[in-house]
């Protein structure tokens, strides 16, 4: 659910006049929408013990970044060591490598940023940490660590309690490490479509963290950081009693996924696409393809109009649209994709447009550089 101003302000940056010497497809930003994201987020943090930590990888642009430090954030949170280079290079000085790095280059890279800014990192494994020691001591720094628990999701993390407290002796007696705490982050629950039972698989899986969190300060370790969560559980995760740190990302300019999950949060972003082809009887073909609109995670939609998406290949999508408005051939519309944090890392800029206009371009500068 959105609400018809945001609607009417994206359709309008699409057709935006400043906007028509661009090729579609590319990326607007509602300013408006994406700030009143930022605001509401942040107030629901204000006044609580734990903090927001947002995830960057959702935007990868360090102007975004730095309105959420503006509004309260604790520090970013991000996925690759390009990120942590890009918001270092921004100024920011305080980083969660919410990840488990074990490329040598990329190692180096984090332990050079460790210099300039807090840079706090997952591990998962005695090689983990050993490598990270190593990188951090050749580079003459101090690297923070958290120790991943997997609770779930069975990404990175350590299966159980003991291997977690293990992991801490480890890094407590390793040269150039920081014991900081513990990572958990409930990926698997994230899209859990009933508000209710999301908030309640949420609690659960958060149990064994608070067993952790208990054993690790029974043993003497100083646990400064419990992190997790995502921007469709903020509300749970947020409230557990022992987390310090949420690492919602998606809140700031959602997609279609997000918007069903939670729905306060505004469609700030859309693909501009124009027709190719509109036959009687056809889907309506535009063309955005998969080259620039992620498909790894729900479906892309049409906005503003009545449809249903039918299929994505590379350079194009297909959608069912419904009388009464149709769209032309040469139109250019706005399509939400179903996933935005992989749309945005496939384009270069993001054109920020308010109520129509363009206002500013957003470099996407934390972008992986190509191999
Ligand atoms: C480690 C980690 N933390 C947090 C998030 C939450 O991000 P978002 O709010 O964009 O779903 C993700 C998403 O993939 C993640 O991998």
């Amino acid at each position: 659910v959105t609400s018809d101003i945001t609607v009417d302000a994206l359709t309008a940056a699409a057709g935006s006049p400043e906007l028509a010497d661009i090729a579609t497809p590319f990326l607007v930003v509602d300013l408006d929408a994406m700030e009143r994201n930022v605001e509401r987020m942040a107030a629901f943090f204000r006044g609580r013990r734990a903090n927001l930590r947002p995830h960057v990888k959702h935007h990868k642009c360090s102007e975004i970044a730095r309105l959420q430090m503006n509004a309260g954030a604790a520090g970013l949170t991000c996925a690759t060591t390009d990120e942590v280079r890009a918001m270092a290079d921004a100024g920011i000085g305080d980083l969660l490598l919410a990840n488990v790095v074990t490329d040598r280059r990329r190692l180096r890279s984090l332990a050079s940023d460790a210099r300039r800014a807090t840079v706090t990192v997952a591990a998962d494994s005695v090689k983990s940490v050993q490598m990270l020691s190593e990188a951090a001591r050749s580079e003459q720094a101090e690297v923070g660590v958290v120790v991943d628990f997997d609770i779930g999701l069975h990404r990175n993390g350590v299966a159980t309690v003991e291997e977690a407290l293990q992991l801490a002796d480890l890094v407590r007696a390793m040269p150039a490490l920081t014991f900081e705490g513990v990572m958990a982050y409930e990926g698997h629950l994230v899209a859990v479509e009933d508000r209710e039972a999301r908030a309640t698989a949420v609690a659960a899986a958060f149990e064994p963290v608070a067993t952790l969190v208990r054993e690790l300060e029974a043993n003497g370790f100083d646990v400064t950081m419990v992190t997790g969560g995502a921007a469709s559980t903020y509300e749970s995760v947020g409230q557990l009693p022992f987390m310090t740190d949420v690492q919602a990302g998606s809140y700031v300019l959602m997609d279609a996924s997000y918007a069903r999950l939670v729905p306060e949060f505004e469609i700030a972003l859309a693909v501009v696409a124009t027709v190719t082809t509109a036959r009687a009887g056809r889907p309506v073909v535009v063309d955005a393809g998969s080259k620039r609109l992620a498909t790894d995670w729900g479906t892309p939609v049409l906005h503003g109009f009545e449809s249903e998406h039918v299929a994505t290949s590379e350079e194009h999508n297909r959608f069912w649209v419904h009388e009464p408005r149709l769209p032309a051939v040469g139109e250019r519309v706005a399509v939400v994709p179903g996933h935005s944090c992989p749309t945005v890392s496939m384009h270069r800029r993001l054109f920020g447009c308010r109520e129509g206009r363009l206002e500013r371009l957003l470099d996407i500068d934390a972008r992986d550089p190509l191999a």
